[in-house]
């Protein structure tokens, strides 16, 4: 995964670099570095661990042209050695990459035998060396870079800088994002636009498989064959988060509590979302492809496209698609359900159908991701700038997006978003009751979440919400597939939350709730619906149709964050995750 920054002309790189990793740090955050260029020498300074262990140093280092990284392991352990950036052995160019390169033992060996000594256990460390050979043997800076290129195979964005480069920077990628910022006398170029924004919104993408040599005031691009390509930059417009979680605790928890107003701007009315309700009606099979907490999305879109537009969609997991590749053919469409729109599954699974014809919507929070710009249409969910790792905001937005596409479709009246933000409000106030359960369930080694129809994902997203922010084992399960096993892990005093509103799902869901509250269950009932069932009531507000799945998601979280929160586990950053997964 990993997020790259560099700039060059008239910066201040330490500045310009710091900002950047801070805001990139949702790629990953195992460990930081900085190079930064003044003349003929180069600083580096990196370690394993936040941003915040190399700010004091790299905010000593003088110079305007630089790069910088911020890691999520994939190759070599947690060091500071692994931590980019990597230098070439005479230390004249360094080298922050994001990406796999498939092909690096074959490459290391090769540069091993011609003399170069390796510093790291990285994948990435070949680049440096491979552009320090290149650069002797070819005057122009693009005609190495596009020879070192021709040479690796898998996934890379990288930026090169230092000495033997003067004031460039070198730049390519291939399916992994790199995007430039073009600004008066200087140019930026990282993962994200985010991570520049504050310094120019005149961006340009570079086109997957191409190159670029960056100088401030001149852009020279190719393509892998050497082709040259028109740098052709964009406006972008991109709403800046609150640096921190402002009076709140957590990001997490501010995301949370911000739902009320995401939900209603979700449901706002937009052309886009009834133009992909038309597509979908003309389509002749649909699709809703996602990883982790957007998977539940599709699933959810399953039980609410079938219910209200009798419209049978079939989820995906992005890392399966392979299966259902042979369907996604001309006349059928794919629902592309992503946060950060830069899931490499996704973007994976999205490209392969798109070659066969499909139609992709995409249905994305981050703007001007690569999933958006890659979608035939694109739907936002506007949920804002979303930075706990955890996805809580932006589910509870997809949800609204999905119900508001297939209410279109099926030519029924929206939700009321007035009405939603209320029920969501309401819903929030079972704070100070999940606390308390957070309190008394934080010895617990598992929990179950248990839920029937389209609740059952929703169990599915409460049980990955407290694995990835509590570090409790927790499993949701289909309330009908408990007697089929599961039941057999139920003893005294075991933990289940009951997913169980006072719709058509609810006399089987209670039936099966005292199943387990007769082998000794501690039942955790979420529902509109008083019930001596539950041990512990989490009384939602009446919601209804689209509204339920929305609803219940907010005790789900509160209950995740609360059980993390009382654990000591550091919510906004869990250990071994990162908010964006741009590796397969
Ligand atoms: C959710 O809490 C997770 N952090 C994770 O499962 C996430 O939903 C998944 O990686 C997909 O990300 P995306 O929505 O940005 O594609």
């Amino acid at each position: 995964m990993c997020g790259i920054i560099g700039c060059t002309g008239r910066c201040e790189a330490a500045e310009v670099l710091t900002k950047g990793l801070r805001r990139l740090e949702y790629r990953g955050y195992d460990s930081a570095g900085v190079a930064v260029v003044d003349g003929d020498s180069m600083a580096i300074v990196k370690r394993a661990g936040r941003v915040d262990s190399i700010e004091p140093y790299v905010r000593a280092l003088r110079g305007s042209t630089g790069i910088a990284h911020t890691r999520w392991a994939t190759h070599g352990k947690v060091t500071d050695e692994n931590a980019h950036p990597h230098a070439s052995c005479d230390g004249r160019i360094a080298v922050v990459h994001n990406g796999i390169i498939e092909n690096y033992r074959e490459l290391r060996e090769e540069l091993e035998a011609r003399g170069h000594r390796f510093r790291s256990d990285t994948d990435s460390e070949v680049i440096a060396h491979m552009l320090e050979d290149a650069l002797r043997s070819f005057e122009d800076p693009l005609q190495a870079l596009l020879a070192v290129c021709r040479e690796l195979r898998g996934s890379y964005a990288f930026l090169a800088a230092g000495p033997a480069l003067g004031d460039a920077l070198l730049a390519a990628r291939k399916d992994s994002p790199l995007v430039v910022g073009l600004a008066k006398g200087a140019v930026y170029a990282s993962s994200d636009v985010y991570a520049f924004i504050e310094w120019t919104d005149d961006a340009y993408f570079l086109e997957n498989g191409s190159v670029a040599v960056l100088r401030p005031g001149e852009v020279r691009a190719a393509l892998l064959d050497g082709t040259p390509l028109e740098v052709r930059p964009v406006k972008v417009a991109f709403e800046m988060s609150e640096p921190d979680a402002g009076a709140y605790a957590h990001h997490t928890f501010r995301e949370i509590m911000e739902q009320p107003e995401v939900v209603a701007r979700a449901l706002a009315p937009r052309p886009e979302v009834d133009e992909a309700a038309r597509a979908i009606s003309e389509a002749s099979q649909v699709f809703a492809v996602g990883a982790g907490t957007s998977y539940h999305a599709a699933l959810v879109a399953r039980y609410v496209f079938a219910d209200v537009a009798g419209l049978d969609v079939q989820p995906v997991l992005a890392s399966e698609h392979g299966l259902f590749l042979r369907w996604m053919g001309p006349g059928s469409v794919v629902l592309a359900i992503s946060q950060s729109g830069e899931t490499a599954d996704v973007l994976e699974a999205v490209r392969a159908a798109k070659s066969r014809g499909a139609r992709i919507i995409s249905v994305v929070n981050v703007p001007h991701s690569s999933l958006e710009r890659e979608g035939d249409l694109s739907v936002n969910v506007r949920a804002g700038p979303e930075v706990g790792v955890a996805a809580t905001k932006s589910f509870t937005a997809q949800l609204a997006t999905l119900s508001m596409i297939a209410l279109r479709m099926a030519g029924r009246p929206l939700p009321d978003p007035e009405r939603a933000r209320r029920l969501v409000s309401e819903a929030l106030r079972l704070e100070p009751a999940a606390r308390e359960l957070g309190n008394r369930l934080k010895g617990s080694d598992d929990l179950y979440l248990v839920g029937r129809g389209v609740h059952y994902p929703l169990a599915l997203e409460g049980a990955l919400k407290v694995k990835e922010l509590a570090y409790v084992h927790a499993e949701g399960l289909a309330a009908g597939e408990l007697k089929h096993g599961t039941l057999a892990m139920i003893e005294d005093g075991t933990p289940v939350v009951l997913i169980n509103p006072g719709d058509d799902t609810h006399s089987d869901t209670a039936s099966n709730g005292e199943e387990m509250k007769a082998r000794g269950a501690f039942i955790i009932g979420i529902s509109d619906v008083e019930s001596d069932l539950y041990d512990v009531h989490l009384r939602i507000p009446e919601a209804r149709g689209v509204e339920l799945p929305i609803v219940e998601a907010i005790p789900l979280q509160l209950l995740a964050y609360h059980l993390a929160l009382a654990r000591g586990a550091e919510i906004d950053r869990p250990r071994n995750l990162a908010k964006s997964v741009t590796v397969k």
